[in-house]
């Protein structure tokens, strides 16, 4: 094992190492030719999302002790969405590296990867994917469900429909404080089908946690067992030397994809999977997820697609229902952290409740939930999530309003005098992942304070941005390259006209060439006030949202590339 070199080799080597671990009160002899298995971490009072990880932590030990190994727990960054700003996204990279590095430099044979917060779990799997050392990841799992008003409350979701009815006065003042005293009423993840859950869902369809434990309740006695099973059963990946490599193919990529969609999971998704699988140097283009689109039913009817919330979902059956609803379209030999393979996992799931994952025969939609759009407003593509947009806006033509910046955004938004109308396009340019940097979640652009005292729910909204997996809307993403980047969205202008066609996979900018080429001249990058640091990095060094937002120096392109370089061990 990779912890001998620390461990277990000459006397002159290890000495120092030995002697540290009986610093903490450990004798290494009790441990001789044990595994030592890591446990990173992201528990933070900065992440109320991942609170209850420190206890799960303690079960995690449990479960390695009772198995035979040395669990030994490390902190990493925790990404909370709730404070981090810009964007939590900016960090993810970090997150990565972090987790990536502490695997590499120190005497870890495998690792158990604590995640919750929405880009804690794919930060965690890039970096597992390329450290490739046995990983397996547990979840702190969904919050539990609060009342307003009599009413359940759907993490993000219902919130962004309050905000809506308060900026149309229809919810007083001392309602707003009383649904801010219930709103976030425990530990765990957004009780939605947002971010959080969606990447959960998909690290178990990946094979990356245990069948059925993604979407357990954070405060189910449940989910204290499965941190046990997962401490346990790491430390058997050890001995049977299972890893990452061997889980995170290809075709275990499609099935996420397929689940993605079955889900009607997150955007955000599309963008974590991409820079996933680059790290085990596969491609994922943004064609294949519309590919895949057309031929996967969406089928699980909780917010903000649908009706229902997380404990509904656990209840129903979670990701084995969904899957083996599906089972037709995966490949269900893929090797998974169970050591058996997906078909075997899932072999006896089933739905319990048809209301909220719904019979293959009986989709909510046939298929589509997510649709990629090209066109020369986004020549690299873009995102629009079908399954909660409105119907009637996914054919349309109207003028552009158009926003340079968030801040430009903010000022003029509930303006009255705003050229808005019910027909127009809102976009807002700049607010990509170099652009602000950090690609945050801006995309969901508000619908104009005067249009829903009108009555109008829902616009055609366009962005080189993001949103929260927790948002609905006609809402159209990711456009790449972003306007920061020299992207035609950086060029558009109020009055413009803009057509969307999500049938035919269209956004287009309906002015003439001339004029575009016009424009194109006269286009300047923005000067950007990050000249150092951790932004300096990310600005110089990001790929933009159809590869992912991976570094470009993280990405594997060769089997050289995707080595684990041992560090050399000896004494300091
Ligand atoms: Fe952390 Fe939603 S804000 S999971």
């Amino acid at each position: 094992m990779r912890s001998q070199q620390w461990f277990g080799a000459r006397e002159e080597q290890t000495f120092q190492n030995r002697s540290a671990l009986r610093s903490m009160g450990l004798n290494p002899d009790d441990f001789a030719g044990k595994p030592v298995i890591g446990i990173a971490n992201s528990w933070s009072d900065l992440n109320n999302c991942n609170a209850n990880l420190r206890e799960l932590a303690e079960a995690v030990k449990r479960g390695v002790l009772l198995e035979g190994g040395l669990p030994l727990e490390f902190p990493t960054i925790s990404l909370g969405e709730e404070f981090m700003k810009p964007s939590a996204m900016l960090y993810r990279n970090l997150m990565a590296m972090d987790v990536e590095e502490t695997l590499r430099a120190n005497p870890i044979d495998g690792v158990v990867l604590l995640c919750n917060c929405d880009k804690t779990t794919p930060a965690q799997l890039m970096a597992a994917a390329s450290a490739d050392l046995p990983a397996i990841q547990l979840n702190g799992g969904p919050r539990a469900i609060s009342h307003f008003h009599g009413e359940p409350i759907g993490s993000g979701t219902d919130l962004w429909r309050y905000s809506d009815e308060r900026r149309a006065g229809r919810i007083s003042d001392a309602d707003w404080k009383d649904l801010e005293a219930c709103y976030g009423c425990g530990v765990g993840a957004c009780n939605t089908m947002g971010t959080a859950s969606t990447m959960t869902s998909l690290s178990e369809t990946l094979g990356m946690m245990l069948p059925g434990t993604a979407s357990i309740p954070a405060t189910d006695a449940r989910r204290m067992q499965a941190a046990t099973a997962t401490g346990r059963r790491i430390v058997q990946m050890v001995h049977e030397d299972l890893r990452p490599s061997k889980i995170l193919t290809a075709s275990a990529f499609d099935n996420a994809i397929r689940a993605l969609l079955a889900l009607g999971g997150s955007t955000n998704a599309v963008v974590h999977l991409i820079a996933m699988a680059g790290r085990r140097n596969i491609s994922l283009p943004l064609s294949r997820f519309d590919e895949l689109a057309r031929t996967t039913p969406f089928l699980v009817n909780l917010m903000p697609s649908g009706q229902h919330l997380m404990d509904r979902f656990h209840a129903a059956g979670g990701v084995s229902a969904v899957l083996a609803e599906i089972c037709d379209l995966l490949c269900l030999n893929n090797l998974t952290v169970t050591g058996r393979t997906l078909g075997e996992n899932i072999a006896r799931a089933r739905s319990f409740d048809r209301e909220v994952i719904r019979l293959r025969e009986q989709p909510l939609a046939e298929n589509g939930a997510l649709a990629v759009l090209t066109g020369n407003l986004a020549p690299r593509g873009a995102i629009i999530k079908a399954s909660a947009a409105s119907a009637k806006l996914m054919q349309h033509r109207g003028r552009a309003v158009v926003f340079h910046d968030y801040e430009d955004l903010l000022a003029r938004i509930n303006d009255p005098a705003l050229p808005v109308d019910a027909d127009s396009v809102l976009v807002l340019q700049n607010a990509g992942p170099k652009g602000v940097p950090g690609f945050p979640e801006w995309g969901s652009i508000p619908v104009p304070t005067k249009l829903l005292q009108a009555g109008v729910t829902d616009v055609v909204r366009i962005s080189d941005s993001r949103m929260s997996g927790t948002a609905f809307g006609t809402v159209v993403l990711h456009v790449a390259p972003e306007a920061a980047d020299g992207g035609l969205i950086g060029l558009v202008q109020d009055g413009d006209m803009i057509e969307l066609d999500v049938a035919s996979r269209r956004l287009q900018l309906l002015i003439d060439d001339s004029e575009l080429s016009r424009r194109r001249v006269a286009w300047q990058p923005r000067p950007t006030k990050h000249l150092r640091g951790y932004p300096r990095l990310y600005i110089d060094h990001v790929l933009q949202a159809d590869e992912g937002c991976d570094f470009d120096f993280l990405r594997s392109s060769s089997d050289a590339e995707l080595e684990f370089v041992q560090p050399v061990v000896g004494r300091s």
